[in-house]
C-alpha cells in the first residue's frame, strides 16, 4: 500500500521550500523504496529551487543520500531489505550506445523510478536527479540503490551520491590526475574539497585551492591544498602562474559553474594542460569569450565532467573503504546535521558560504 511521508518540496521558482505530505507507492518491478536515513543539500538543489534546471515543478529534492532498502518490487536481485545504501544517479542501463561501446559512465538512459511519487492530491513530483530523497521514504530504481559496507556513517557515506563524488571524479577520473601533476581546484565547497582530497589521495605535487572566501580556503588545507589563492583580492591566473613557476597548472578544476572562472582556469593551465568543468552553469550563461587561436595554441582538453564519469558500483564501496581506512575524511565534509525542516535556511547557509555541507537526518 502506497506511504504518506514527509518531504522538502519546490513549488515555485525561487519561492521557500516546504516540507509537504509525499505519497510513496509500493515498489514496482524493478524498484526498490528506500528509508532514507540522511541526504546532503548540495547546491544542485538550490539551482532545481531557483529553476535553474528545468520548469517541471513542483520538484521533490534531495538526492546526496544514505539509507536502508524497506522493500524490493519484482525482478529486483541487486539489492534486498535491509541493505545499507547509497543512492546514485546513475543507475547504468547496459543498452544505449555509450554503454555498448563500454563506456558505461556516460550512460545515456540511465534507470529512474518508473511511478511517480505524488503530493497528497495525486499531483506528480519531480524528484531532483530522479532521486527525491529530502524524504523519510523515497522510491528509486534498483539500480540508483548502490549497496556499501554498513559500518560507514549514513551523514557521510550520503554525501558521495552526488557532489563529493562528482568531484573526486572530476579529479582522477575526468582530469586523470597523478603524482606529477600540479593541480588548481577553483571553488572550495563540497565539489571541490573532494576534487582536493582527491588530487592528494592520487599524490599530486602541488594542489592550489581558489575561492572568494577565506574561510572557504582553510577548510581547503584541511583537505589537503599545498598552496591557496583569494579571488577576490588576487588575480587567481596571475597567482597560480607564480606559484607554478610560471608555467601554470597541469589540470584546473572549475567547480563553481560561473563562465569568468572557467575562463580563468582556462588561462592558468599549462600548455597541453587539462580543464575540468564540473560546476554546473545556468542555461543563460554564455560560454566565456576566448579567441580561437588560444583554444588551439594551448593545447590540452577541455571537459566537462558529468557526476565525476563515476561509476557508482565501482566506486561508491571503494570511498568507503577508504573513508573507514581514515584515508578519506567524509566527516569533514558534514558542517551540520538538520531536521527536514531546515533545508531552507542550509540554502542560505550556503549561500553565505558558512557550511561545506548541511545534512538531514532523518
Ligand atoms: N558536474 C556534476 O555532476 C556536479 C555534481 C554536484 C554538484 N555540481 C555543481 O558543482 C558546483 C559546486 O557545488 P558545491 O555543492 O560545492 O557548491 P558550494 O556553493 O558549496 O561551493 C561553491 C564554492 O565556490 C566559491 N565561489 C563562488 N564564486 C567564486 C569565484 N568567482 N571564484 C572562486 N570561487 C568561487 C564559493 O565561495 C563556494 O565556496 C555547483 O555548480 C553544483 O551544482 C556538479
Ligand atoms: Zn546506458
Ligand atoms: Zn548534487
Amino acid at each position: 500500500m502506497a506511504q504518506r511521508v514527509r518531504g522538502v518540496v519546490a513549488t515555485e521558482a525561487g519561492a521557500p521550500v516546504t516540507v509537504e505530505t509525499v505519497v510513496v507507492p509500493d515498489p514496482g518491478p524493478g524498484e526498490a523504496l528506500v528509508r532514507v536515513q540522511a541526504c546532503g543539500v548540495c547546491h544542485t538543489d538550490l539551482h532545481y529551487r531557483e529553476g535553474g534546471i528545468s520548469d517541471d515543478f513542483p520538484f521533490l529534492l534531495g538526492h546526496e543520500a544514505a539509507g536502508v532498502v524497506e522493500a524490493v518490487g519484482p525482478g529486483v536481485t541487486g539489492v534486498a531489505p535491509g541493505d545499507f545504501v547509497v543512492l546514485n544517479w546513475r543507475a547504468v542501463c547496459g543498452e544505449c550506445r555509450s554503454c555498448r561501446r563500454g563506456r558505461p559512465w556516460y550512460c545515456f538512459s540511465t534507470h529512474n523510478a518508473r511511478q511517480a511519487m505524488t503530493l497528497a492530491d495525486g499531483t506528480p513530483l519531480s524528484p531532483a536527479l530522479g532521486i527525491g530523497a529530502f524524504a523519510e521514504k523515497t522510491l528509486v530504481a534498483a539500480g540508483q540503490a548502490t549497496k556499501v559496507d554498513p559500518a560507514a556513517r549514513p551523514e557521510a557515506a550520503g554525501l558521495l551520491g552526488c557532489g563529493v563524488m562528482a568531484g573526486f571524479g572530476a579529479a582522477v577520473h575526468t582530469g586523470q590526475v597523478g603524482r606529477d601533476d600540479r593541480v588548481a581546484v577553483f571553488g572550495c565547497g563540497g565539489v571541490g574539497d573532494a576534487a582536493i582530497a582527491a588530487s592528494r589521495l592520487a599524490g599530486a605535487r602541488q594542489i592550489i585551492a581558489v575561492d572568494v572566501d577565506a574561510r572557504k580556503l582553510e577548510w581547503a588545507k584541511e583537505f589537503g591544498a599545498t598552496h591557496t589563492v583569494d579571488a577576490s583580492r588576487e588575480d587567481p591566473v596571475e597567482r597560480i602562474r607564480e606559484l607554478t613557476g610560471g608555467e601554470g597548472a597541469d589540470v584546473c578544476i572549475e567547480a563553481v559553474g560561473r563562465p569568468e572562472v572557467l575562463k580563468q582556469a582556462f588561462y592558468a593551465r599549462d600548455l597541453a594542460g587539462t580543464v575540468v568543468q564540473v560546476g554546473v552553469p545556468t542555461p543563460d550563461m554564455p560560454f566565456p569569450d576566448i579567441p580561437m587561436i588560444d583554444f588551439f595554441g594551448r593545447g590540452g582538453q577541455l571537459r566537462p565532467s558529468w557526476y565525476g564519469d563515476c561509476l557508482p558500483s565501482r566506486d561508491f564501496p571503494t570511498l568507503v573503504d577508504l573513508y573507514l581506512q581514515g584515508r578519506f575524511d567524509l566527516d569533514r565534509f558534514v558542517s551540520e546535521t538538520i531536521p527536514l525542516e531546515g533545508v531552507e535556511e542550509a540554502f542560505h547557509k550556503m549561500e553565505r558560504g558558512e557550511v561545506l555541507r548541511s545534512v538531514v537526518v532523518l
